[in-house]
Protein backbone atom coordinates (compact mmCIF):
# COMPACT_ATOMS: atom_id res chain seq x y z
CA UNK A 1 0.00 0.00 0.00
CA UNK A 2 1.13 3.51 -0.43
CA UNK A 3 2.86 4.42 3.07
CA UNK A 4 1.16 8.08 3.11
CA UNK A 5 -2.33 9.01 3.64
CA UNK A 6 -4.06 12.02 1.70
CA UNK A 7 -4.51 15.35 3.76
CA UNK A 8 -5.12 17.77 0.46
CA UNK A 9 -7.26 16.68 -1.64
CA UNK A 10 -8.19 18.39 -5.59
CA UNK A 11 -11.22 17.42 -7.44
CA UNK A 12 -10.69 16.27 -10.87
CA UNK A 13 -12.80 17.52 -14.21
CA UNK A 14 -15.52 14.92 -15.60
CA UNK A 15 -16.47 15.93 -18.99
CA UNK A 16 -19.37 14.14 -21.11
CA UNK A 17 -18.54 12.10 -24.43
CA UNK A 18 -19.89 15.01 -26.39
CA UNK A 19 -17.90 17.83 -24.67
CA UNK A 20 -14.82 15.76 -25.21
CA UNK A 21 -15.59 15.33 -29.06
CA UNK A 22 -16.45 19.14 -28.99
CA UNK A 23 -12.85 19.75 -27.30
CA UNK A 24 -11.02 17.72 -29.62
CA UNK A 25 -12.72 19.43 -32.47
CA UNK A 26 -11.18 22.63 -31.32
CA UNK A 27 -8.51 21.88 -30.35
CA UNK A 28 -7.85 20.23 -33.82
CA UNK A 29 -6.89 16.68 -32.19
CA UNK A 30 -4.25 18.12 -31.03
CA UNK A 31 -3.99 17.12 -26.93
CA UNK A 32 -1.67 19.33 -25.56
CA UNK A 33 -3.64 22.00 -27.01
CA UNK A 34 -6.94 20.97 -24.59
CA UNK A 35 -7.10 22.68 -20.97
CA UNK A 36 -6.62 21.06 -17.84
CA UNK A 37 -10.03 21.48 -16.93
CA UNK A 38 -10.81 19.45 -19.80
CA UNK A 39 -8.89 16.49 -18.58
CA UNK A 40 -9.65 13.85 -16.01
CA UNK A 41 -6.84 11.75 -15.51
CA UNK A 42 -3.99 13.53 -17.10
CA UNK A 43 -1.11 11.15 -17.32
CA UNK A 44 0.80 13.59 -20.28
CA UNK A 45 4.26 13.78 -17.93
CA UNK A 46 5.20 12.79 -14.55
CA UNK A 47 7.54 15.95 -14.72
CA UNK A 48 6.63 18.86 -12.00
CA UNK A 49 3.23 16.97 -11.41
CA UNK A 50 3.13 14.88 -8.50
CA UNK A 51 1.93 15.49 -5.31
CA UNK A 52 3.96 17.16 -2.32
CA UNK A 53 4.13 16.22 1.27
CA UNK A 54 3.24 17.83 4.62
CA UNK A 55 7.17 18.33 4.70
CA UNK A 56 7.97 20.05 1.85
CA UNK A 57 5.26 22.49 1.82
CA UNK A 58 6.26 23.13 5.81
CA UNK A 59 10.30 23.36 4.20
CA UNK A 60 8.63 25.87 1.73
CA UNK A 61 7.14 27.89 4.44
CA UNK A 62 10.28 28.10 6.08
CA UNK A 63 12.16 29.20 2.61
CA UNK A 64 14.71 32.31 2.90
CA UNK A 65 14.04 34.99 -0.05
CA UNK A 66 17.27 36.68 -0.16
CA UNK A 67 18.81 37.28 -3.22
CA UNK A 68 22.42 36.40 -2.14
CA UNK A 69 23.45 33.79 0.35
CA UNK A 70 19.66 32.39 1.23
CA UNK A 71 19.87 30.33 3.76
CA UNK A 72 17.79 27.78 1.34
CA UNK A 73 20.61 27.41 -0.74
CA UNK A 74 23.12 26.57 2.05
CA UNK A 75 20.55 23.80 2.99
CA UNK A 76 19.81 22.59 -0.23
CA UNK A 77 23.75 22.43 -1.15
CA UNK A 78 24.23 20.43 1.89
CA UNK A 79 21.43 17.74 1.20
CA UNK A 80 22.27 17.27 -2.88
CA UNK A 81 26.30 17.16 -1.87
CA UNK A 82 25.48 14.46 0.25
CA UNK A 83 23.94 12.57 -2.14
CA UNK A 84 26.14 13.20 -5.05
CA UNK A 85 28.87 13.68 -3.60
CA UNK A 86 29.84 16.91 -6.12
CA UNK A 87 31.36 19.68 -4.93
CA UNK A 88 29.74 22.47 -6.82
CA UNK A 89 25.95 22.61 -7.36
CA UNK A 90 24.50 24.90 -9.36
CA UNK A 91 20.45 25.22 -9.14
CA UNK A 92 18.36 25.86 -11.75
CA UNK A 93 14.84 26.19 -12.86
CA UNK A 94 14.60 22.97 -14.75
CA UNK A 95 16.46 20.30 -16.28
CA UNK A 96 17.16 21.59 -19.80
CA UNK A 97 18.61 24.85 -18.38
CA UNK A 98 21.25 22.74 -16.83
CA UNK A 99 21.74 21.10 -19.94
CA UNK A 100 22.19 24.96 -21.58
CA UNK A 101 24.73 25.84 -19.80
CA UNK A 102 26.69 22.73 -18.87
CA UNK A 103 26.23 21.99 -23.05
CA UNK A 104 27.69 26.18 -23.45
CA UNK A 105 30.87 25.85 -20.93
CA UNK A 106 31.70 22.56 -22.38
CA UNK A 107 31.03 21.75 -26.09
CA UNK A 108 32.23 23.30 -28.74
CA UNK A 109 31.27 23.19 -32.56
CA UNK A 110 31.62 20.08 -34.36
CA UNK A 111 31.96 17.73 -31.38
CA UNK A 112 30.10 14.87 -29.89
CA UNK A 113 27.64 13.68 -27.21
CA UNK A 114 27.45 9.55 -26.99
CA UNK A 115 24.34 8.58 -24.52
CA UNK A 116 22.62 5.76 -23.78
CA UNK A 117 19.65 7.73 -25.05
CA UNK A 118 19.55 11.58 -25.31
CA UNK A 119 16.36 13.27 -23.74
CA UNK A 120 14.41 15.39 -26.81
CA UNK A 121 15.72 18.44 -24.65
CA UNK A 122 19.20 17.41 -24.12
CA UNK A 123 19.49 16.59 -27.68
CA UNK A 124 18.03 19.74 -28.67
CA UNK A 125 20.81 21.93 -26.53
CA UNK A 126 23.23 19.61 -27.89
CA UNK A 127 22.26 20.30 -31.26
CA UNK A 128 22.04 24.13 -30.24
CA UNK A 129 25.92 23.74 -29.20
CA UNK A 130 26.20 23.41 -32.97
CA UNK A 131 27.27 19.65 -31.83
CA UNK A 132 26.01 16.19 -33.10
CA UNK A 133 24.36 13.83 -30.61
CA UNK A 134 24.72 9.61 -31.04
CA UNK A 135 22.44 7.20 -28.75
CA UNK A 136 24.15 3.91 -28.68
CA UNK A 137 21.40 2.08 -26.68
CA UNK A 138 22.05 -1.70 -25.98
CA UNK A 139 20.75 -4.19 -28.93
CA UNK A 140 18.29 -5.82 -25.79
CA UNK A 141 16.49 -2.75 -26.23
CA UNK A 142 15.02 -3.33 -29.61
CA UNK A 143 12.92 -6.39 -28.40
CA UNK A 144 10.00 -4.67 -27.21
CA UNK A 145 8.56 -7.87 -25.95
CA UNK A 146 11.47 -9.19 -23.34
CA UNK A 147 11.03 -8.61 -20.68
CA UNK A 148 15.35 -8.52 -19.68
CA UNK A 149 15.49 -5.94 -16.69
CA UNK A 150 18.20 -3.71 -18.29
CA UNK A 151 17.12 -2.82 -21.28
CA UNK A 152 18.30 1.22 -20.86
CA UNK A 153 21.82 0.26 -20.85
CA UNK A 154 24.57 1.80 -23.07
CA UNK A 155 26.05 -0.78 -25.80
CA UNK A 156 29.16 -0.76 -24.21
CA UNK A 157 30.88 -2.44 -27.40
CA UNK A 158 29.66 0.30 -29.87
CA UNK A 159 30.52 2.92 -26.83
CA UNK A 160 34.35 1.33 -26.72
CA UNK A 161 34.31 0.95 -30.74
CA UNK A 162 33.15 5.11 -30.79
CA UNK A 163 35.97 6.12 -28.34
CA UNK A 164 38.98 4.37 -30.43
CA UNK A 165 37.73 5.20 -33.61
CA UNK A 166 40.02 7.96 -35.97
CA UNK A 167 37.51 10.92 -34.71
CA UNK A 168 37.16 9.82 -31.03
CA UNK A 169 38.36 12.97 -30.17
CA UNK A 170 35.60 14.66 -31.28
CA UNK A 171 33.90 12.71 -28.39
CA UNK A 172 33.20 15.84 -25.57
CA UNK A 173 31.04 14.06 -22.97
CA UNK A 174 29.05 10.74 -22.09
CA UNK A 175 25.65 11.24 -20.78
CA UNK A 176 23.84 8.27 -19.17
CA UNK A 177 20.03 8.98 -18.62
CA UNK A 178 18.52 7.42 -15.83
CA UNK A 179 16.34 5.49 -16.47
CA UNK A 180 16.08 6.01 -19.80
CA UNK A 181 12.97 7.99 -20.64
CA UNK A 182 13.93 8.15 -24.04
CA UNK A 183 14.58 4.19 -24.40
CA UNK A 184 10.96 3.49 -22.58
CA UNK A 185 11.80 4.58 -18.39
CA UNK A 186 13.86 1.01 -18.66
CA UNK A 187 16.42 1.05 -16.07
CA UNK A 188 20.65 1.42 -16.81
CA UNK A 189 22.34 -1.55 -14.42
CA UNK A 190 24.87 -0.55 -12.25
CA UNK A 191 27.02 -3.08 -13.75
CA UNK A 192 26.69 -1.16 -17.04
CA UNK A 193 27.48 2.44 -15.60
CA UNK A 194 30.27 0.97 -13.78
CA UNK A 195 32.35 -0.35 -17.13
CA UNK A 196 31.23 2.83 -19.15
CA UNK A 197 32.67 4.75 -16.54
CA UNK A 198 35.72 2.95 -16.64
CA UNK A 199 35.84 3.14 -20.67
CA UNK A 200 35.41 7.45 -19.97
CA UNK A 201 38.09 7.65 -17.47
CA UNK A 202 40.40 5.42 -19.83
CA UNK A 203 40.05 7.56 -22.84
CA UNK A 204 39.80 11.21 -21.01
CA UNK A 205 36.08 11.77 -21.39
CA UNK A 206 33.91 13.16 -18.96
CA UNK A 207 30.71 10.84 -17.85
CA UNK A 208 27.27 12.65 -16.71
CA UNK A 209 24.54 11.41 -15.28
CA UNK A 210 21.12 12.88 -16.55
CA UNK A 211 19.84 11.71 -13.07
CA UNK A 212 16.03 13.00 -13.30
CA UNK A 213 14.73 9.51 -12.37
CA UNK A 214 18.25 8.58 -10.47
CA UNK A 215 16.13 7.00 -7.47
CA UNK A 216 13.63 5.05 -9.04
CA UNK A 217 16.90 3.47 -11.57
CA UNK A 218 18.27 2.35 -7.67
CA UNK A 219 14.94 0.90 -6.67
CA UNK A 220 15.15 -1.36 -10.04
CA UNK A 221 18.91 -2.08 -9.57
CA UNK A 222 18.04 -3.42 -5.68
CA UNK A 223 15.26 -5.45 -7.43
CA UNK A 224 16.80 -6.98 -10.73
CA UNK A 225 20.44 -6.97 -10.02
CA UNK A 226 21.80 -9.44 -7.62
CA UNK A 227 24.91 -7.91 -6.03
CA UNK A 228 22.98 -4.73 -4.96
CA UNK A 229 19.76 -6.88 -3.47
CA UNK A 230 20.90 -6.18 -0.31
CA UNK A 231 21.45 -2.54 -0.21
CA UNK A 232 18.78 0.46 0.08
CA UNK A 233 18.07 2.59 -3.04
CA UNK A 234 19.68 5.38 -1.60
CA UNK A 235 23.13 3.47 -1.66
CA UNK A 236 22.48 2.55 -4.81
CA UNK A 237 21.93 6.27 -6.08
CA UNK A 238 24.48 7.35 -3.65
CA UNK A 239 27.39 5.09 -5.65
CA UNK A 240 26.14 5.53 -9.11
CA UNK A 241 26.10 9.69 -8.96
CA UNK A 242 30.27 8.42 -7.42
CA UNK A 243 31.02 7.03 -10.99
CA UNK A 244 30.13 9.99 -12.73
CA UNK A 245 32.22 13.55 -13.28
CA UNK A 246 28.80 15.36 -12.25
CA UNK A 247 24.89 15.16 -13.50
CA UNK A 248 21.96 17.47 -15.02
CA UNK A 249 19.23 17.07 -12.92
CA UNK A 250 15.44 17.84 -13.11
CA UNK A 251 14.04 17.87 -9.77
CA UNK A 252 10.56 17.95 -11.51
CA UNK A 253 10.85 14.22 -11.46
CA UNK A 254 12.44 12.66 -8.59
CA UNK A 255 13.11 15.97 -6.76
CA UNK A 256 9.04 15.16 -5.74
CA UNK A 257 9.24 19.13 -6.96
CA UNK A 258 6.80 21.10 -9.05
CA UNK A 259 9.59 22.90 -10.61
CA UNK A 260 13.38 23.44 -10.67
CA UNK A 261 16.36 21.17 -10.80
CA UNK A 262 20.39 21.39 -10.58
CA UNK A 263 24.10 21.00 -12.19
CA UNK A 264 26.30 19.18 -10.42
CA UNK A 265 29.89 19.40 -11.12
CA UNK A 266 33.36 17.99 -9.91
CA UNK A 267 35.50 20.32 -11.94
CA UNK A 268 35.90 23.46 -10.37
CA UNK A 269 37.19 25.22 -13.28
CA UNK A 270 34.12 24.21 -15.30
CA UNK A 271 32.01 24.91 -12.39
CA UNK A 272 32.98 28.96 -12.63
CA UNK A 273 32.80 28.84 -16.59
CA UNK A 274 29.00 27.69 -15.77
CA UNK A 275 28.24 29.99 -12.50
CA UNK A 276 29.04 33.14 -15.30
CA UNK A 277 26.50 31.67 -17.76
CA UNK A 278 24.08 30.53 -14.51
CA UNK A 279 24.16 34.43 -13.61
CA UNK A 280 23.57 35.80 -16.71
CA UNK A 281 20.95 33.30 -17.49
CA UNK A 282 19.19 31.87 -14.42
CA UNK A 283 19.78 33.59 -11.96
CA UNK A 284 22.53 34.47 -8.69
CA UNK A 285 24.43 31.20 -7.62
CA UNK A 286 22.53 31.06 -4.50
CA UNK A 287 19.08 30.68 -5.87
CA UNK A 288 19.61 29.86 -9.91
CA UNK A 289 16.08 30.84 -10.77
CA UNK A 290 13.98 29.28 -8.36
CA UNK A 291 12.55 30.86 -4.94
CA UNK A 292 14.68 29.99 -1.87
CA UNK A 293 10.94 27.63 -0.87
CA UNK A 294 11.47 25.89 -4.16
CA UNK A 295 15.18 25.10 -3.05
CA UNK A 296 13.75 23.74 0.20
CA UNK A 297 11.37 21.69 -1.37
CA UNK A 298 12.98 20.04 -3.66
CA UNK A 299 15.72 19.28 -0.72
CA UNK A 300 13.33 17.76 1.07
CA UNK A 301 11.60 15.83 -1.99
CA UNK A 302 15.45 14.61 -2.57
CA UNK A 303 15.30 12.75 1.04
CA UNK A 304 11.76 11.67 0.55
CA UNK A 305 12.31 9.53 -2.76
CA UNK A 306 14.56 7.12 -1.79
CA UNK A 307 12.39 5.70 0.45
CA UNK A 308 12.31 2.32 -0.01
CA UNK A 309 8.17 2.10 0.79
CA UNK A 310 7.73 4.96 -1.36
CA UNK A 311 9.65 3.37 -4.40
CA UNK A 312 7.81 -0.39 -4.01
CA UNK A 313 4.24 1.73 -3.79
CA UNK A 314 4.92 3.14 -6.91
CA UNK A 315 6.41 0.51 -8.82
CA UNK A 316 3.15 -1.71 -7.94
CA UNK A 317 1.19 1.25 -9.14
CA UNK A 318 3.12 0.80 -12.51
CA UNK A 319 2.46 -3.25 -12.51
CA UNK A 320 -1.13 -2.74 -11.68
CA UNK A 321 -1.76 -1.02 -14.67
CA UNK A 322 -0.01 -3.01 -16.81
CA UNK A 323 -1.72 -5.91 -15.84
CA UNK A 324 -4.78 -3.59 -16.78
CA UNK A 325 -3.37 -2.81 -20.37
CA UNK A 326 -2.26 -6.57 -21.12
CA UNK A 327 -5.56 -7.94 -19.77
CA UNK A 328 -7.27 -5.27 -22.37
CA UNK A 329 -5.50 -7.22 -25.50
CA UNK A 330 -3.21 -3.72 -25.94
CA UNK A 331 0.81 -4.76 -25.38
CA UNK A 332 3.24 -2.75 -23.24
CA UNK A 333 7.12 -2.40 -23.66
CA UNK A 334 8.18 -4.68 -21.30
CA UNK A 335 9.15 -4.69 -18.69
CA UNK A 336 6.82 -1.69 -17.08
CA UNK A 337 9.30 1.02 -15.79
CA UNK A 338 8.04 3.16 -12.79
CA UNK A 339 7.67 6.66 -14.46
CA UNK A 340 5.31 5.44 -17.51
CA UNK A 341 4.14 2.79 -19.72
CA UNK A 342 4.56 2.60 -23.35
CA UNK A 343 1.78 1.28 -25.48
CA UNK A 344 2.47 -0.22 -28.71
CA UNK A 345 0.08 1.18 -30.55
CA UNK A 346 1.46 0.41 -33.71
CA UNK A 347 0.46 -3.55 -32.91
CA UNK A 348 -3.00 -2.46 -32.02
CA UNK A 349 -4.02 -0.12 -35.05
CA UNK A 350 -2.45 -2.37 -37.54
CA UNK A 351 -4.92 -0.98 -39.93
CA UNK A 352 -3.56 2.47 -39.31
CA UNK A 353 -0.18 3.27 -41.84
CA UNK A 354 2.60 5.11 -39.54
CA UNK A 355 1.88 8.25 -41.41
CA UNK A 356 -1.51 7.92 -40.11
CA UNK A 357 -0.29 8.50 -36.51
CA UNK A 358 -1.58 5.12 -34.72
CA UNK A 359 0.17 6.10 -31.56
CA UNK A 360 -1.60 9.84 -32.17
CA UNK A 361 -5.08 8.25 -32.63
CA UNK A 362 -4.62 5.81 -29.72
CA UNK A 363 -3.67 8.57 -27.53
CA UNK A 364 -7.28 10.53 -28.92
CA UNK A 365 -9.19 7.90 -28.44
CA UNK A 366 -8.12 7.23 -24.99
CA UNK A 367 -9.39 10.71 -24.34
CA UNK A 368 -12.25 10.76 -26.25
CA UNK A 369 -13.19 7.43 -24.22
CA UNK A 370 -12.47 8.36 -20.32
CA UNK A 371 -10.85 12.17 -20.45
CA UNK A 372 -7.55 10.51 -20.42
CA UNK A 373 -4.27 12.36 -22.20
CA UNK A 374 -1.57 10.49 -23.01
CA UNK A 375 0.95 11.69 -24.98
CA UNK A 376 2.40 9.67 -29.11
CA UNK A 377 5.54 8.78 -29.23
CA UNK A 378 6.16 7.73 -32.95
CA UNK A 379 5.82 9.09 -36.29
CA UNK A 380 4.04 12.69 -35.01
CA UNK A 381 7.16 13.04 -32.60
CA UNK A 382 9.63 11.80 -34.97
CA UNK A 383 8.42 11.23 -38.40
CA UNK A 384 8.43 14.06 -42.06
CA UNK A 385 6.40 13.70 -44.19
CA UNK A 386 6.97 15.45 -47.90
CA UNK A 387 4.50 18.45 -49.35
CA UNK A 388 1.70 16.45 -50.15
CA UNK A 389 1.91 14.45 -46.71
CA UNK A 390 3.63 10.72 -48.09
CA UNK A 391 5.95 9.49 -45.19
CA UNK A 392 9.53 10.50 -45.50
CA UNK A 393 10.53 8.91 -42.36
CA UNK A 394 9.16 7.19 -39.85
CA UNK A 395 9.50 6.18 -35.90
CA UNK A 396 10.73 2.83 -35.44
CA UNK A 397 7.53 1.91 -33.05
CA UNK A 398 4.23 3.93 -32.69
CA UNK A 399 4.07 4.15 -29.51
CA UNK A 400 1.64 6.21 -26.61
CA UNK A 401 3.28 6.99 -23.16
CA UNK A 402 1.05 6.78 -19.70
CA UNK A 403 3.07 8.63 -17.64
CA UNK A 404 2.32 8.75 -13.89
CA UNK A 405 2.56 11.30 -11.88
CA UNK A 406 4.22 10.97 -8.41
CA UNK A 407 1.70 10.13 -5.59
CA UNK A 408 -1.51 11.09 -7.26
CA UNK A 409 -3.25 8.96 -8.81
CA UNK A 410 -4.69 5.92 -6.61
CA UNK A 411 -5.48 2.49 -7.78
CA UNK A 412 -9.15 3.74 -8.00
CA UNK A 413 -7.71 6.04 -11.13
CA UNK A 414 -5.63 3.08 -12.58
CA UNK A 415 -8.80 0.80 -12.60
CA UNK A 416 -11.11 4.11 -14.59
CA UNK A 417 -7.77 4.02 -16.77
CA UNK A 418 -8.18 -0.10 -17.47
CA UNK A 419 -11.53 0.04 -18.36
CA UNK A 420 -10.87 3.20 -21.47
CA UNK A 421 -8.26 1.27 -22.16
CA UNK A 422 -10.44 -1.70 -22.41
CA UNK A 423 -13.61 0.59 -24.98
CA UNK A 424 -10.52 1.54 -26.75
CA UNK A 425 -9.66 -1.72 -27.75
CA UNK A 426 -13.35 -2.85 -28.30
CA UNK A 427 -13.46 -0.15 -30.81
CA UNK A 428 -10.48 -0.55 -32.37
CA UNK A 429 -11.43 -1.15 -36.33
CA UNK A 430 -13.22 1.99 -36.24
CA UNK A 431 -10.53 4.15 -34.89
CA UNK A 432 -9.12 6.82 -37.55
CA UNK A 433 -5.91 7.85 -38.42
CA UNK A 434 -5.39 11.27 -38.59
CA UNK A 435 -3.85 13.75 -41.39
CA UNK A 436 -1.95 16.57 -40.48
CA UNK A 437 -3.42 19.88 -41.91
CA UNK A 438 -1.13 22.42 -40.47
CA UNK A 439 2.55 22.12 -38.54
CA UNK A 440 5.32 24.50 -37.25
CA UNK A 441 8.61 24.10 -38.38
CA UNK A 442 9.97 22.72 -34.69
CA UNK A 443 9.17 20.47 -32.61
CA UNK A 444 6.01 20.06 -34.48
CA UNK A 445 3.97 17.60 -32.33
CA UNK A 446 3.71 20.16 -29.31
CA UNK A 447 1.85 22.63 -31.79
CA UNK A 448 0.70 21.40 -35.19
CA UNK A 449 -3.40 20.48 -36.40
CA UNK A 450 -4.56 17.37 -37.34
CA UNK A 451 -8.11 15.96 -38.49
CA UNK A 452 -9.21 12.28 -38.56
CA UNK A 453 -8.94 10.34 -41.48
CA UNK A 454 -11.92 7.38 -41.29
CA UNK A 455 -9.72 4.36 -42.19
N1 LIG B 1 16.12 14.59 -18.95
C1 LIG B 1 15.15 13.67 -18.91
C2 LIG B 1 15.50 12.22 -18.85
C3 LIG B 1 13.80 14.08 -18.92
O1 LIG B 1 12.84 13.14 -18.88
C4 LIG B 1 13.50 15.45 -18.97
C5 LIG B 1 12.12 15.92 -18.99
C6 LIG B 1 14.56 16.37 -18.99
C7 LIG B 1 15.87 15.91 -18.98
C8 LIG B 1 14.34 17.86 -19.04
O2 LIG B 1 13.95 18.31 -17.79
O3 LIG B 1 11.64 19.19 -18.15
O4 LIG B 1 12.99 19.82 -16.13
O5 LIG B 1 13.58 20.71 -18.36
N2 LIG B 1 11.15 15.16 -19.23
C9 LIG B 1 9.71 15.49 -19.21
C10 LIG B 1 8.91 14.31 -19.67
C11 LIG B 1 9.36 16.76 -19.89
O6 LIG B 1 7.67 14.46 -19.79
O7 LIG B 1 9.45 13.22 -19.85
P1 LIG B 1 12.99 19.57 -17.59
Amino acid sequence: MEPYRIKVVEPIPVTTRVQREQALRRVHYNLFGLRADEVTIDLLTDSGTGALSAAQWAAGMAGDESYAGSRSFYHFQEVVRDLTSYPCILPVHQGRAAERILFSALLTPGQITVSNTHFDTTRANVELSGCQAVDLPCPEAQDLDSSEPFKGNVDLYRLEEALHRPDASRIALVIMTLTNNGGAGQPVSMDNLARAATLCRKHGVPLFLDAARFAENAWLVTQHEPAYRDMSPRQVAEQAFRLADGCLMSAKKDGIAHIGGFLGLRDRALAERCELLLIATEGFPTYGGLAGRDLDMIAQGLTEVTDPRYLQSRAEAAHHLARLTRDAGISIIEPPGLHALYLNAGRLLSHIAAHRFPGHALACQLYLEGGIRSVELGSLYLGQEDENGAPVTTAPYELVRLALPRRTYGPGHLNHVGEVLAAAVKSKERIPGYRLVEQPSLLRHFRCKLEPVPS
